[in-house]
């Protein structure tokens, strides 16, 4: 199918100018003014920004194991009306993403689907954080993120010798920062708020802890540490300048963070159980103004369906997590502003760059993500109106949850076409 997209305005990595592109084959084979649209579909790009269509390093694709919840088929329908055309599928799956077969298994349900859905493997077997996964085998398969998320790492000694088994293989460990002792079984953010509800708290410091203890483990390594869902100011900061100091450490931040605090556990509606929780509005603003200033890598969706017979149940018992995948865009895109090189450069540049998704990284099977809207690219590329206004709405969705704190609310900025190795996937805002 030949495409051409039509009046857009092209963001790159640091500028952005008017012009047409055309696809063919899957590649962009042309990038200009007025070019041809002869045999091929029109996408009307007025008013829209279009660039490199976005990454989430952060999906919860429940298969196998909790396929009543989202199987990766589902989530990849999600992720495509959200604009995405590659995912990476976290390991916290039943069983976990911890072997060969399972990768393998989980690789090729996603390349039956439209986008591309790259792993990221556990750390240790079961995530039970006691003995190291088959990190190298796993690599072997095109695995180049790690993680134990849903917990993070809880022996210092094992996340050792983790980063220093995965350094010379050129492997970054993402780590979900908190501590469980200090976190002991909270629901919500330690604080005041959670006196006065009375719900058990789950303190900022549990975070912070992890974030400094991993920050000294790069630096004693020379590993890499992606750190997942930050949600606290001091753990930014020390993040900020631990990359001052030179290690190679990177970081997200969840949409959820950003835009809600913790006074929304006020209603004591489950839909807003998260881990790490939501904070005070001290820590939200933080995170919502360094969305501008390059501390903050990418913006990485959490996107964690939970069938309603379990998040519908009392806010102690439900368990933690919301859906991410069809809302973050407009989310982003209204944090920032009017800021489509910011908007790029965190739904797609840097998440790409950090799961080694690129042209310049070249894996078996996948195409590459995050680039530039250049003739020879693999054409991966979204095209997002930011002044369209719509409504979220949990019987809309295409993921097979509905565990989003979002419906009825008003957002602003919508996917209008998603196209995946040159195939139109979503076009006009419909899935194809
Ligand atoms: O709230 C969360 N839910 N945080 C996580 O880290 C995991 C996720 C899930 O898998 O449900």
């Amino acid at each position: 199918m030949n495409l051409v997209i039509r009046g857009g305005t092209i963001v790159g990595p640091d500028t952005v100018f008017r012009a047409d592109i055309r696809i063919e084959s899957g590649v962009i084979v042309a990038v200009g003014e007025a070019l041809s649209t002869a045999n091929a579909t029109i996408i009307d790009a007025s008013g829209c920004w279009v660039g490199p269509a976005f990454v989430d390093i952060h999906t919860h694709l429940r298969e196998p194991g909790r396929e009543a919840a989202e199987t990766i088929a589902s989530g990849a329908l999600a992720a495509a009306m959200g604009g995405f055309s590659a995912v990476v599928a976290m390991p916290n799956t039943e069983p976990a993403l911890d072997n060969v077969p399972l990768v393998s298994y989980v690789l090729a349900q996603g390349a039956k689907t439209a986008i591309d859905v790259a792993v990221a493997g556990a750390i240790t077997l079961g995530r039970k954080g006691e003995s190291l996964a088959p990190l190298a085998e796993l690599a072997a398969l095109g695995v180049r993120l790690f993680t134990d998320d849903g917990t993070g790492v809880q022996n210092p000694l094992v996340m050792r010798r983790a980063l220093e088994y995965a350094a010379p293989l050129g492997l970054r460990l993402a780590q979900h920062c908190e501590d469980e002792q200090l976190a002991n079984g909270g629901v919500m953010n330690e604080g005041v708020l959670s006196a006065q509800l009375g719900l058990a708290g789950r303190s900022a410091v549990a975070e912070e802890l992890m974030v400094q203890r991993d920050i000294a483990l790069v630096r004693l390594t020379g590993g890499r540490v992606h750190f997942l869902h930050l949600s606290t100011a001091t753990s930014l900061a020390m993040v900020t300048a631990a990359r001052l100091e030179g290690l190679d450490v990177t970081c997200e931040v969840a949409p959820h963070h950003f835009v809600l605090s913790e006074e929304a556990c006020r209603t004591f509606d489950p839909q807003f159980k998260v881990h790490p929780p939501l904070r005070p509005e001290a820590d939200r603003a933080a995170l919502h103004a360094a969305l501008s200033t390059g501390a903050i890598d990418a913006v990485a969706t959490d996107h964690a369906p939970h069938t309603p017979e379990l998040k519908d149940l009392a806010f102690d018992e439900a368990p933690a997590g919301m859906l991410g995948l069809e809302h973050v865009a407009a989310l982003t895109n209204e944090a920032l502003g009017a800021n489509p090189v910011a908007f790029f450069n965190l739904l797609s540049r840097g998440p790409a760059r950090i799961a080694q998704l690129r042209a310049s990284d070249a894996r078996v099977g996948l195409s590459a993500h995050g680039g530039v809207i250049m003739v020879g690219e693999d054409a991966n590329v979204v095209v997002f109106d930011p002044s369209q206004t719509w409504v979220g709405d949990r019987n809309a969705l295409h993921s097979k949850a509905t565990n989003t704190p979002y419906h009825g609310r008003p957002l602003v900025g919508r996917v209008r076409s998603t196209i995946v190795k040159g195939r139109l996937v979503v076009h006009e805002g419909v899935l194809q």
